[in-house]
């Protein structure tokens, strides 16, 4: 399967600098130049974050989209050791290990959004979270099976009111989020 992140960016234009403009928009790049966010992409995040806060709440996003990875995705779901034993739908949404990642990720997600016009090259508690990672045996790839999952949830939640641009703000977010636990994990 292929794994690698959704967009790569022109080096060229990247330069140095991780915080820089090209026609009056202000860019942020993570150290690698890989990952981009403008502005108004950090706006469209902000925002229907705070529209998908106000929809419901993290638990219940959590645990659906832990579901749709162990539904769309057996071949990961090993990872967690307690999910081996769960077989149904109705198992997975009673699961209190399930319904704690989910919540975690969702609790991780939102310090991160919270933060993101802070952003310079690293954000350390993703890094620290990926490092984690390393021994739950999760890999890059795996977490863009997340996001896609990620994605869907706050899609099917805001329904109209996700646009495409809130779309591609949010694949770029995402991608910057695993870029960052990407430096602490080691694959
Ligand atoms: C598909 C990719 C991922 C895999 C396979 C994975 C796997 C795991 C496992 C096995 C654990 C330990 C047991 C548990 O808490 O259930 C864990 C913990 C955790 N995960 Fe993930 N995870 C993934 C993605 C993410 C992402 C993208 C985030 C955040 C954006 C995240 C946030 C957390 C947090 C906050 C913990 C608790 C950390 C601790 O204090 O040990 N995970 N993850």
């Amino acid at each position: 399967m292929g794994c690698h992140l959704t967009k790569e960016f022109d080096e060229e234009k990247l330069k140095k600098n991780p915080i820089y403009s090209v026609n009056n928009k202000t860019y942020i790049a993570d150290a690698k130049n890989q990952l981009l966010l403008t502005e108004n992409e950090i706006k469209l995040v902000r925002s229907s974050w705070k529209d998908l806060a106000k929809n419901g709440d993290f638990k219940k996003y959590g645990i659906e989209m832990m579901i749709k990875i162990f539904v769309n995705h057996p071949e990961i779901k090993h990872i967690w050791k307690f999910a081996a034993k769960l077989n149904t739908e109705e198992e997975m949404r009673e699961s209190a290990q399930l319904r704690s990642h989910g919540n975690n990720v969702f609790e991780a997600i939102n310090s991160a959004v919270n933060v993101l016009d802070k952003l310079n090259n690293t954000n350390t508690n993703l890094v620290e979270l990926g490092k984690k990672h390393t021994l739950y045996g999760a890999k890059t790839c795996y977490f863009v099976i997340m996001r896609d999952a990620f994605m869907e949830i706050i899609s099917e939640s805001l329904g109209n009111n996700f646009s495409s641009e809130h779309r591609d703000a949010w694949i770029n977010c995402f991608d910057f989020f695993i870029s960052q636990m990407g430096k602490g994990l080691v694959e």
